[in-house]
């Protein structure tokens, strides 16, 4: 078997490969002078499983299509199966017409992953809104893992938190915050959202209370900060005594991180589905335990 990572995710793979006592595959990617991608794989894929990681974060555009490359590129190399992991997965949260005549993209770039002939995918706390399981989008296998249990694993170990209560910010973060709570063995509840704009969103708070307690808020992405920030207000507004926030994908738009700590939060971690400065979880431990349930050849 092999384990190949694209440019989004190279140092992941590395560490997925590890994981499980061997090299990544090696890639050889470029730009031609008029701005065209080159790809080249450097490993004799015949008759192996192939596990590709590729986040599709930062430039989305750029490295689907360089998914799209690499994938087919396999597909013509005669491997056993290609099963790919796509720890951020972009363009899920245009899940919905919200306007007429705007392009569904969401659907439109599961179509690109399977018309490549991706045999079986892996997301890790893919954005589902509307759309509730990756099964009503893919019609291959697919599987939404949690880092959830990671990153409050990280927070037990780090934060040092008393009496803790987990927070979602809205309705969606239900799972996350209950599989944070359970990992904590504490309560959560979640607080109701309105979006009102890309960066503007207004939040209401519903049973919990977080006099006294510290608060570990929980969400699947940190984008501009907003959500946050806005349920910092609330939880300090209440008496809070200590917040720490915990995300999965740190896409982090410029300033956003600033904003969070400025807004009072103590420690903010996420994973290196999106690398950041606060990527200090890895998900590497979630992929390779997956590769060896597959019981990849
Ligand atoms: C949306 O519902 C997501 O779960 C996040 O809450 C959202 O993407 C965060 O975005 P921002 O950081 O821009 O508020």
């Amino acid at each position: 078997m092999k384990v190949i990572g694209g440019s989004s995710s190279e140092a992941l793979a590395t560490k997925v490969a590890r994981e499980l006592g061997m090299e990544s595959g090696k890639l050889e990617v470029k730009r031609f002078p008029d701005g065209e991608k080159y790809l080249r794989v450097l490993e004799d894929v015949k008759g192996e499983d192939v596990a590709v990681i590729q986040s599709i974060n930062r430039t989305p555009d750029e490295l689907l299509f360089e998914y799209l490359l690499l994938v087919d590129t396999l597909k013509d190399l005669g491997p056993g199966s290609v099963v790919s992991f796509i720890p951020y997965f972009a363009y899920a949260r245009q899940d919905e017409r919200f306007n007429p005549g705007e392009a569904l993209s969401f659907k439109t770039v599961s179509k690109l992953i399977e018309s490549v002939g991706t045999d079986e995918i892996y997301t890790i706390d893919m954005h589902q809104h509307r759309v509730l399981k990756s099964t009503d989008v893919f019609k291959i296998p697919s599987h939404n893992l949690s880092a959830m249990p990671l990153l409050a694993d990280f927070i037990q170990r780090t934060g040092n938190l008393q009496k803790p209560l987990v927070i979602g910010p809205d309705a969606e973060a239900e799972q996350w915050a209950r599989l944070a709570a359970e990992r904590l063995d504490t309560d959560y509840d979640v607080f109701e959202k309105k979006r009102l704009g890309s960066e503007n969103v207004q939040i209401r708070p519903r049973k919990a209370n977080a006099k006294d307690r510290d608060v570990l808020v929980v969400d699947d992405i940190i984008s501009t900060g907003g959500t946050i920030v806005e349920a910092l207000k609330i939880l300090f507004s209440q008496g809070a005594r200590k917040i720490d926030v915990a995300c999965t994908h740190p896409i982090l738009a410029v300033g956003a991180l600033d904003k969070i700590y400025e807004a009072g939060a103590k420690n903010v971690v996420g994973t290196d589905t999106v690398p950041s400065p606060i990527s200090f979880v890895s998900v590497a431990p979630l992929i390779a335990e997956q590769i060896r349930k597959e019981g990849f050849r």
